[in-house]
């Protein structure tokens, strides 16, 4: 049943040349790629076909890699002791020099981060020497992979390599938890239950009833939005905004200007945008610009979870 080391090498292989690898894990199976490479991250949304950017989780290997990403407290670290490797997922602030790619967390500034307890899943982590950012590997909106057979099923065309490391051996996803400094919040109940959490490392974990609404997963009202206006659907810029063009449209020589995809492929655009959200935001403040304008993205494709994004980014703040 398990895969020789060849095929850990060669699912490596595939990982730093950018491409998808179903992986085993100890919940369900995930569909990686290399998290620091934007356009590897792109063709795992694509590959979902999700029509919105659900923010992923970053696989490690070891505490070191996850230190390198995530800003750990006292008591994160504390369970990552506790229960890493294992089914905890831990939502912690991303570093600001985190390697990993801005579209992983979809703009946020915090990182879901878990260490698998697989061999198959650690090994193919250790040897592409990389996080791995990894959904479930099934659809959107189906039921997640336990099985090979199971991925093949549902995402077998779109796949470079499924490892099949046999049935997963606890078949639901893991637990989520928020850590806000020493605060422990339950995003999403999962295959390491909470009183098991609280018995074994004496903490209190909140849950969403006790102390009002708390953020849903992927929720998007928390993606970063930025502070300067956003105009959608812009087929020219105003004298005094930066643009974000898509295409080859003649505005590669404006100044102020960052081109999505030049090329007009969606998936270049996906992995550019949040960056680029952040580097117009930037350039708004530092230059005292007017608005953020974007070009029209098709809908094709990933064009659907970027105008979700940018739809969403446009819309009204939300007075805190
Ligand atoms: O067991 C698991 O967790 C599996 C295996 C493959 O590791 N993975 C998994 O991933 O279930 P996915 O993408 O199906 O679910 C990840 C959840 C989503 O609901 C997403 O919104 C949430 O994690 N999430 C990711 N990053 C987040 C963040 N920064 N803040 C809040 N929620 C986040
Ligand atoms: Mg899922």
């Amino acid at each position: 049943m398990t895969p020789p080391q060849t095929d850990i090498i060669k699912a490596a292989d595939i990982i730093r040349a950018g491409g998808l690898v179903a992986m085993p894990t100890e919940t369900v199976y995930g569909l990686a790629a290399d998290a620091t490479n934007d356009l590897a991250v792109a063709r795992i949304y694509e590959a979902k076909g999700r029509p919105s950017f659900n923010p992923l989780i970053v696989h490690v290997s070891c505490q070191q890699m996850a230190e390198r990403e995530a800003v750990f407290s006292r008591l994160a670290r504390q369970l990552a002791l506790s229960f890493w490797p294992g089914p905890l997922t831990m939502v912690l602030p991303r570093r600001p020099d985190a390697s990993v790619s801005l579209l992983v967390s979809a703009g946020l500034d915090t990182l879901a981060i878990r260490m698998p307890a697989h061999a198959l899943a650690h090994d193919l982590i250790r040897a592409a020497e990389r996080p791995l950012a990894a959904p479930s590997a099934n659809l959107s909106g189906t039921v997640s992979p336990t099985t090979a057979q199971h991925v093949a099923d549902s995402l077998g065309g779109k796949v470079d390599m499924i490892l099949d490391g046999g049935q997963t051996e606890i078949g639901l996803e893991s637990t989520i938890l928020k850590i806000d400094g020493e605060r422990a919040m339950l995003l999403r109940p999962g295959g390491l239950s909470v009183e098991e959490i609280e018995r074994l490392a004496g903490v209190k974990i909140e849950r969403a009833s006790a102390s009002g609404p708390i953020e849903a997963p992927g929720m998007l009202a928390s993606h970063y939005a930025p502070q300067a206006r956003l105009l959608l659907n812009a087929g020219a810029p105003g004298d005094r905004d930066f643009y974000l063009d898509f295409g080859d449209s003649g505005f590669s020589r404006r100044p102020n200007t960052l081109n999505l995809s030049r090329s007009g492929s969606v998936r270049e655009a996906a992995a550019n945008l949040f960056a680029y959200l952040r580097a117009a935001d930037a350039e708004c403040r530092a230059k005292a610009l007017k608005a953020i304008s974007v070009a029209p993205i098709p809908d094709r494709g990933l064009g659907e979870a970027i105008n979700d994004r940018l739809a969403r980014a446009a819309a009204p703040k939300p007075k805190p």
